[in-house]
C-alpha cells in the first residue's frame, strides 16, 4: 500500500480532484494506492467538507497555538507521519515550510504553484503575469525542496492570457488545468518511487 496525505488550507478543489481522480481511476485497486488522510492548518478550510463527503479522515492543526514555525512543522510531521504516508502533498497549503520539515520528506512531498515556474515564484501570480504582458500563464507541480517554489518540475500546463483577463478569471483557466496535471503527476511520482 501506498498512502497519500493531503494538506491543504482554502478550497480544496485541487485535493478533491486527487480524489476524485484516485475514485474513478481505482488507484487502490490497481496500483494500491489510497488518499489516508487530509490536514489543514485553517479550521475552516472549504476543503475539510469535501475530503470528508468523499470518505477521507480529516484533521485540523492550526499554526496559530505554537510558539515557532518549527514548533508547528514538528507536530506537522508527527501528525502526517501517523498515516505513514509515501507522498506528501501539498495542495494550496498556505504555509512556508521549515528546513527540517522539507527534509524529512524528501523526494515524497510535491506542490502545485499556480505559474509557469520558474516564473512568478510566491504570490498573486496571475495579477503579475497579466502585468507583464505574459501571453502565456500555467501551473506547475514540482518536489518540494528548501527554497520556495524552486524544486525539481515534474508537470505543467500552459493556458492563453486572454485580452481583458482579471486575475480572477485567468485564475479559474489555470484552475482547471491543475485539476488535470496533479492528479497525474501524483500517480507518476508514486510510480516512480514504489
Ligand atoms: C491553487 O491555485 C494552487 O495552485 C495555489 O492555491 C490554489 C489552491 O486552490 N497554491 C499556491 O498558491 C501555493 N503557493 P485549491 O485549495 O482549490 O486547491
Amino acid at each position: 500500500m501506498q498512502n497519500i496525505v493531503i494538506l491543504i488550507s482554502g478550497g480544496g478543489s485541487n485535493m478533491a480532484a486527487i480524489a476524485r481522480t484516485a475514485q474513478q481511476q481505482d488507484w487502490a485497486g490497481r496500483h494500491g494506492i489510497r488518499v489516508v488522510a487530509v490536514i489543514s492548518n485553517q479550521a475552516d478550510a472549504k476543503g475539510l467538507g469535501l475530503a470528508r463527503a468523499q470518505g477521507i479522515a480529516t484533521e485540523v492543526l492550526d499554526h496559530k497555538g505554537f510558539a515557532s514555525r518549527e514548533a508547528f512543522d514538528a507536530e506537522l510531521a508527527r501528525v502526517i507521519d501517523h498515516h505513514e504516508p509515501s507522498l506528501v502533498v501539498l495542495a494550496g497549503f498556505m504555509r512556508i515550510l521549515t528546513p527540517g520539515f522539507v527534509a524529512h520528506y524528501a523526494g515524497r512531498l510535491v506542490n502545485i504553484h499556480p505559474s509557469l515556474l520558474p516564473a512568478f515564484t510566491g504570490l498573486h501570480t496571475h495579477q503579475r503575469a497579466i502585468d507583464a504582458g505574459c501571453k502565456f500563464a500555467g501551473c506547475t507541480v514540482h518536489l518540494v525542496t528548501a527554497e520556495l517554489d524552486v524544486g525539481p518540475i515534474l508537470d505543467q500546463a500552459v493556458v492563453p492570457v486572454l485580452a481583458g483577463d482579471t486575475a480572477d478569471s485567468l485564475a479559474a483557466r489555470v484552475l482547471t488545468q491543475e485539476h488535470l496535471i496533479y492528479p497525474r503527476a501524483v500517480l507518476a511520482q508514486l510510480l516512480r518511487i514504489a
